[in-house]
């Protein structure tokens, strides 16, 4: 199904898992050789993740043939187009572009943690701060959005900038929740970060139990980059 994110020149689709029979017969030939011997949950999750991606393509005018992972799992996209994927228990989704105005895009899928996980876990995720501003009748769902939205960024960066990025290196600065829209601050003294440095805006969706949230990095941003690189 087609997922509507509102982004400009961007599509997303996801599906549900697990993935139908039928469709991971017809898409088995996108499954790397390295992947055959894995659990069987892995494999059809692994498709049902390129499926979306072809539809999510189709969307947008690109007729995508194949989409293999590098060593570091991230999927590497033909030339003219760019994605990410991402997989819940409950669903595959791929969002992509071919736009020029975006160098990166990264995509995550989280249900809505429960308080207890939520709790045991605030304080890897979050700053004081960022759990200040998520303090309300909403924390559960604001704590997944910030998780999912950092997840996200890293997806969309790791790309680029191909390091770690720590939790805490990323604040959530912004949530307007009726808008669906967050804003996240990337600070950091990794040299490899020293180009993408500043905001990111970001989207999210309530689907369900399942919170997901979409980042774009705008081309201006990785300009700079190759500038300090
Ligand atoms: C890579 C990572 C983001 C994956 O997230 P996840 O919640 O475990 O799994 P998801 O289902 O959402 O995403 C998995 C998909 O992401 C993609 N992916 C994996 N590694 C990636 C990377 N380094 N960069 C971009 N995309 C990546 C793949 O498409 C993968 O699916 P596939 O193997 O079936 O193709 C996460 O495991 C991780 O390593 N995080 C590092 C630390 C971090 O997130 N910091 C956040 C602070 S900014």
């Amino acid at each position: 199904m087609l997922i509507d994110f509102n982004i400009h020149g961007v599509s997303v689709f996801g599906a549900p898992l697990p993935f139908d029979s039928q469709l991971e017969k017809s898409f088995s030939n996108w499954l790397p050789d390295g992947m055959k011997n894995v659990a069987q949950t892995r494999q059809q999750e692994f498709i049902a993740g390129r499926y979306c991606a072809f539809q999510a393509s189709k969307v947008v005018g690109y007729d995508l043939s194949q989409l293999p992972a590098a060593p570091t799992r991230e999927p590497i996209w033909p030339e003219g187009i760019l994605g990410s994927i991402t997989h819940s228990k409950q669903m595959a989704i791929s969002c992509v572009s071919v736009s020029d105005e975006i160098s990166s895009i990264g995509i995550d899928a989280e249900e809505l943690m429960k308080i207890g996980l939520a709790q045991e876990i605030e304080r890897v995720i979050a700053t004081e701060e960022e759990l200040l501003m998520i303090a309300g009748a909403d924390y559960q769902t604001d704590i997944t959005i910030l998780f999912s939205a950092k997840e996200a960024l890293y997806k969309a960066l790791f790309p680029l900038a191909r390091t770690f990025i720590d939790f805490k290196e990323v604040k959530l600065i912004k949530l307007v929740s009726d808008k669906g829209l967050f804003e996240l601050e990337l600070k950091s003294s990794n040299p490899k970060l020293k180009g993408y440095l500043g905001r990111y805006e970001g989207s999210f969706k309530l689907i369900g139990e399942t919170v997901v949230t979409v980042v774009s990095i705008p081309k201006v941003v990785s300009k700079e980059l190759y500038v300090h690189s």
